[in-house]
C-alpha cells in the first residue's frame, strides 16, 4: 500500500493556556519559513512571550481557534478579535507542512463568519507588504489593500514630563473605563476597547494613560500600552502602544507625551507606536518628534466591512 500523508484536520477548537507551547512552535516555524521564502534567510522568528499568548487567547475568547491533526497536534490557528463594531484577525498561521491545501482559506472563512455573527462592521487584518502570496491569498477571500501601518520607535530622552494619570492607580476604575468607552464611542461609534484595557491590567502586562483637561468632564485621550516583552526570554525594554484614542491632534500629542512619561517612570527607555498612515498629521508629528520608521504592515479590510471614516486620532493595533 502506498504511503499517504495524514491530511485529516479537526477544528476549530478553543485553545487553553496548556496549548501555548505548541502554538508558539507553530508560530515561530511558520513565520521563520515565510521570511526565508521572502529572501530573509537569516531571520529566525522567536517564540512569543507566553503571557502575550495568554493575552491573545483571552482577548479573543471564543474567537481563539485552533485546528488539530488526527494525533491532536495543533496544525493551524487563527485568533479572531472583536472590540464592539471592530473585528480583526491575527496572528494566523498554518504549519508549513500543511500549507497550500486549503486550511488557511477555511480558517479565514470561519473567522469572517464568527465576526459577522457578532455584528462586526469592520473586518480586517494586517500582513507583510512584501509577501505577495499573502496579499493574493487574502485578496481571493475578499480582502482589499488599504493604508500602511507604520511602526515607529523612539529612544526616549532623559527628561520627560511629570508622571501621567494611569488606569492602574485609579480609585474608581469603572468610572475611568466608562470615560474611555465614551470617548471611543464618540469618535468611532460602536467600537469598545474596555476588554483590552481590563485584561492588560489583570495580566499585569501594561497599563492605560489617561489625558484630561483640568476641570473638564471626561478624557480627551487615552492609550493602552504593554511593557511585557513580545518575544519570550527578552528583557523588558520597550513600551508598545496597542490602542490610542484622542479627540484631536493636540490630545494625540498629549497622549504620546503621557506614554513616554509612563515609560520613563517604569524605567523603560524605548517606545513603539504602530501608526496607521491614514492619520497623516499624527504620523508627521511623530517623525518630527524623532520617532524612526522601524517596520511596515499592510492593512486589509474585507469588502463591505471597511474602517469607519477617521475622526480624531484612533490607532488600533491589529497585532498582539
Ligand atoms: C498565509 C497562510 C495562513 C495561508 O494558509 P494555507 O493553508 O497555505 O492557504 P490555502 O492553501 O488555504 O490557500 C492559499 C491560496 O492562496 C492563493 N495564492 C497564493 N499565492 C497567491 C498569489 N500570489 N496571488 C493570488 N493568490 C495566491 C493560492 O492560489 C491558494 O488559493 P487556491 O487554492 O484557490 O489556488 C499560510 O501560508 C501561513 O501560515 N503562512 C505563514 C505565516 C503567515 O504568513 N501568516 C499570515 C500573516 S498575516
Amino acid at each position: 500500500m502506498a504511503w499517504l500523508p495524514e491530511r485529516e484536520t479537526f477544528g476549530p477548537e478553543r485553545p487553553t493556556v496548556r496549548d501555548i507551547d505548541t502554538l508558539n512552535r507553530v508560530f515561530a516555524e511558520a513565520f521563520t519559513d515565510r521570511y526565508r521564502r521572502d529572501g530573509l534567510a537569516g531571520v529566525r522568528v522567536p517564540q512569543l512571550n507566553p503571557v502575550i499568548w495568554r493575552y491573545a487567547i483571552e482577548d479573543a475568547g471564543d474567537g481563539a481557534m485552533v485546528w488539530r491533526d488526527a494525533d491532536g497536534q495543533i496544525v493551524a490557528f487563527n485568533m479572531v478579535h472583536h472590540s464592539g463594531r471592530e473585528g480583526w484577525m491575527g496572528p494566523i498561521a498554518v504549519r508549513p507542512d500543511r500549507q497550500g491545501a486549503g486550511l488557511g482559506k477555511s480558517m479565514i472563512r470561519v473567522g469572517i463568519e464568527w465576526l459577522r455573527e457578532r455584528g462586526a462592521r469592520t473586518i480586517g487584518l494586517e500582513t507583510m507588504p512584501r509577501t505577495v502570496e499573502n496579499i493574493g491569498f487574502y485578496g481571493q477571500l475578499g480582502f482589499l489593500p488599504e493604508h500602511l501601518t507604520i511602526t515607529l520607535t523612539r529612544d526616549l530622552p532623559r527628561r520627560l514630563g511629570p508622571p501621567p494619570e494611569l488606569l492602574a492607580r485609579a480609585a474608581d476604575r469603572t468610572a475611568r473605563l466608562a470615560e474611555c468607552r465614551d470617548l471611543t464611542n464618540r469618535l468611532a461609534p460602536g467600537t469598545d476597547f474596555t476588554r483590552e484595557l481590563t485584561l492588560s491590567l489583570d495580566l499585569a502586562i501594561g497599563d492605560t494613560v489617561l489625558i484630561r483637561d483640568p476641570g473638564a468632564e471626561g478624557v480627551r485621550g487615552f492609550a493602552l500600552w504593554h511593557s511585557a516583552p513580545l518575544a519570550g526570554g527578552r528583557p523588558q525594554d520597550e513600551v508598545r502602544v496597542l490602542k490610542l484614542v484622542a479627540e484631536d491632534l493636540r490630545a494625540f500629542e498629549a497622549v504620546v507625551h503621557g506614554v513616554q512619561a509612563a515609560a520613563a517612570t517604569a524605567g523603560i527607555r524605548r517606545i513603539a507606536i504602530r501608526c496607521q498612515s491614514r492619520f497623516q498629521e499624527a504620523y508627521s508629528w511623530l517623525l518630527e518628534q524623532g520617532f524612526r520608521v522601524h517596520w511596515t504592515d499592510l492593512r486589509m479590510t474585507l469588502r463591505g466591512f471597511p474602517e469607519p471614516p477617521p475622526s480624531g486620532v484612533l490607532l488600533s493595533n491589529w497585532e498582539i
